[in-house]
């Protein structure tokens, strides 16, 4: 039995295989609410056979969004269409998982498609302006980007407090698997960098303590009973990114305060967006040798991710003990099926078994006529 394809069970929890669809940011939000087009993005990835399937970077506040489509939970009419989108998932076999994010520094940023800069004078008059972001101090992330207002120690007390306020939404809205977005350079990350973090309160003078303290708030609303996850930047744009020993004390604390999954990802630096001029050694590649160490280390549950594009990747990443879960990104957009194809390409399941049931008989159907077709033209050609 491959053990991409063995049942994972984690408090309580449980995904009928590993494949994990890692979050992944549209930007076809409006006014921080998802809308169908998150629905058919995620059903899709349920009904190609995923374990668990992550709803992308969720604003804990407005003004942390990435951009203006990014989705939010900073209201409780954010909760139906994200609960909408959750009991699709589960409908198709999938745990329904969400990442909680603030960007930090790195809000206010164009669409992809619309130049990934700041917004400008020309975003405004297509009806997305600029706003004020917000950061561990008054620190720009690079030259000409806006410099974001430096959040008052009260101000990041209460933005604590809102992270709890926004679990207790995911709660409401079905989730069973709730991640914290704690790598690419975003606000939590902004805080554990003295590259972006000069404070002198106790948010800076211990840098962790942001992260730790949301971590706290998290849990008190996520129940016992349900896994939380963490995400980290493995290998940092060289930029003043975290020590190995550093990052195992970080997560050990993170483990004490209830974190279960360490969600190793890379990439996304702390002083440049994008990343140019800066270098990320292999890129996004799976970390798998350090995802190793940290589990060895730490003892936390390990997510990996980074270009998993074939399945005996993937498998050889489980078997030699490098993760105990595995993030597809870019190959499940292209290809949603990945995971029930991985299981043929495993030899699990040939008979269509894990595909939606309004499929099955036409599918086994179609690879008998295939295969007919097949062997007709072989005799053809060798008659
Ligand atoms: C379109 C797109 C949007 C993404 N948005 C997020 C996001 O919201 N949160 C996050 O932590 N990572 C995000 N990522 C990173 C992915 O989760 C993943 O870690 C990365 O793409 C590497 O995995 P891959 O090589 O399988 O794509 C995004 C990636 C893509 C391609």
């Amino acid at each position: 039995m491959a053990q991409l394809f063995t049942p994972y069970t984690l408090r309580g929890m449980q995904a009928r295989n590993r494949v994990v669809i890692s979050p992944m940011q549209q930007s076809a939000g409006v006014e921080g609410m998802a809308t169908d087009w998150h629905l058919a993005h995620l059903a899709r990835f349920a009904m190609g056979g995923a374990g668990i399937v992550f709803v992308e970077s969720t604003a804990v506040e407005a003004r942390g969004r990435n951009t203006h489509g990014d989705i939010g939970l900073w209201s409780d009419e954010h909760i139906a269409p994200l609960a909408r989108i959750a009991d699709a998932l589960r409908r198709d076999g999938a745990v329904p998982a969400i990442q909680l994010g603030h960007t930090g520094r790195k809000a206010g940023m164009q669409k992809w498609w619309h130049g990934h800069g700041p917004l400008n004078e020309t975003d405004a008059a297509r009806g997305e302006p600029p706003w004020t972001s917000v950061g561990p101090s008054a620190l720009p992330v690079g030259p000409g980007w806006p410099t974001p207002h430096e959040l008052s120690t009260e101000e990041v007390e209460s933005l604590v407090r809102h992270y709890g306020v926004v679990t207790r939404r995911a709660r409401e809205a079905g989730y069973e698997v709730l991640e914290v977005h704690g790598a690419h350079g975003y606000l939590i990350h902004q805080f554990l960098s003295p590259v972006a973090n000069q404070r002198s309160d106790r948010f800076g003078q211990q840098r962790w303590r942001f992260a730790l303290d949301v971590a706290e708030a998290v849990r008190r609303e996520w129940p016992d009973d349900k896994p939380l996850f963490w995400r980290v930047s493995l290998a940092d744009v060289v930029d003043g990114g975290m020590e190995f020993d550093e990052l195992v004390g970080l997560l050990s604390a993170l483990k004490e305060r209830g974190v279960d999954v360490v969600d190793c990802s890379s990439g996304g630096g702390i002083s440049s967006y994008p990343t140019q001029g800066k270098s990320v050694s292999n890129g996004l590649l799976f970390r798998a040798e350090l995802g190793k160490q940290l589990r060895e280390a730490t003892g936390l549950q390990v997510m990996g991710v980074g270009l998993v594009i074939e399945p005996q990747t993937a498998e050889a990443y489980l078997q030699a003990g490098q993760a105990d879960l595995i993030g597809v990104g870019r190959e499940a957009l292209y290809n949603p099926n990945w995971p029930v194809h991985a299981e043929v390409a495993l030899g699990v399941n040939q008979d269509y078994a894990t595909w939606p049931q309004a499929y099955r008989m036409y599918l086994i159907r179609r690879a008998a006529a295939a295969d007919a077709l097949r062997k007709a033209d072989m005799a053809r050609s060798t008659a």
